[in-house]
């Protein structure tokens, strides 16, 4: 959290980020809150009303309609506006096209599996996308910006179907961006590669991930210095300090991009 106040000039703007109760996304709001802004966790782990180190909280389930509506209903309520939406909540469920080993069937990717991850990582953007949308038009402007991930440009063994959720994320982000910029929103998005741990490796998703590699959990691989040109995974305190610029109206001819956050790993 190394946003302080006054250079972003983000004081008291109402962003709301969805699945920021864990992970990236608790980061994002903590910097967001840090350099003086209302974050709001919209999150399904949350209840309505709580506190998450001081940010207001939201139950929501970004993949159903009536819930996303409810969230903004009540976000809108509260602050009177949304300045930002930071389009955050994911999962990830590694698996195979096919599983030609034909050890572990269950990490073949089934039309479940695919649901479940369409329902929340592209679905969810878009409902939110929409709701917040309708209510920045009303106001005269305001950002969205969606959590892609470098799999999306790049491509990943084992993860197929969610590397195709971020490719559709980042096609979202520069269609969003033409159709919403005369009217003052900026539509954007940023990748991450491979950051420190989050709520998102569970000991399942390691052993999906494993299974898909050909190896065991205790053999995925942490020596990132030779596929990482900074030699680190990424902090999630710099996701955060990434979205914090990316909202703020110093980025504003920023719009209709992925911006990576790789360090170096990912291409253009
Ligand atoms: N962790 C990484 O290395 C990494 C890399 C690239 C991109 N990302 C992306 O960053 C985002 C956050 O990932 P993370 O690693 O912090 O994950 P995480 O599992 O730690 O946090 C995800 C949060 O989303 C919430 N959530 C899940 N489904 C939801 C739903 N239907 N409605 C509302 N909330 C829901 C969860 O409760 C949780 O709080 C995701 O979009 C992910 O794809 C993560």
């Amino acid at each position: 959290m190394e946003a302080k106040k006054g250079w972003l000039g983000i004081e008291d703007r109402v962003v709301i980020v969805t699945g920021g109760a864990s992970g990236i996304g608790r980061h994002v709001a903590d910097t967001l809150k840090a350099a003086g802004a209302r974050a709001v966790i919209a999150d399904m782990s949350v209840e309505n009303g709580q506190l998450l180190d001081g940010s207001f909280c939201v139950s929501c389930n970004v993949g159903d309609k009536e819930s996303v509506q409810s969230m903004v209903d009540t976000v809108v309520q509260k602050y009177g506006r949304i300045d930002a939406l930071v389009n955050n909540a994911g999962i990830n469920m590694p698996r195979l096209l096919v599983d030609a080993a034909g050890e572990k069937p269950e990490y073949e990717l089934s039309e479940e599996d695919f649901a479940r991850m369409f329902t929340v990582n592209v679905k969810g953007v878009f409902l939110c996308a929409q709701a917040c949308a309708r209510q920045m038009l009303m106001q005269g402007g305001g950002v969205i910006l969606n959590m892609s991930s470098e799999s999306g440009k790049e491509g990943s063994q084992g993860q197929s179907a969610y590397s195709a959720t971020k490719g559709a994320i980042d096609s979202f982000t520069r269609s969003w961006a033409k159709e919403l910029g005369k009217h003052h929103i900026r539509v954007l998005a940023c990748a991450p590669g491979i950051m420190e741990a989050t709520g998102l490796r569970t000991a399942a998703y390691n052993e999906a991930l494993a299974y898909t590699r050909g190896c065991k959990p205790e053999e995925l691989s942490t020596d990132y210095s030779k596929v990482i040109p900074l030699g680190r995974d990424g902090k999630l305190d710099e996701v955060g300090n990434l979205v914090a610029y990316l909202v703020s109206d110093r980025a504003g001819y920023i719009s209709g991009t992925t911006i990576n956050i790789s360090g170096g790993k990912s291409r253009g």
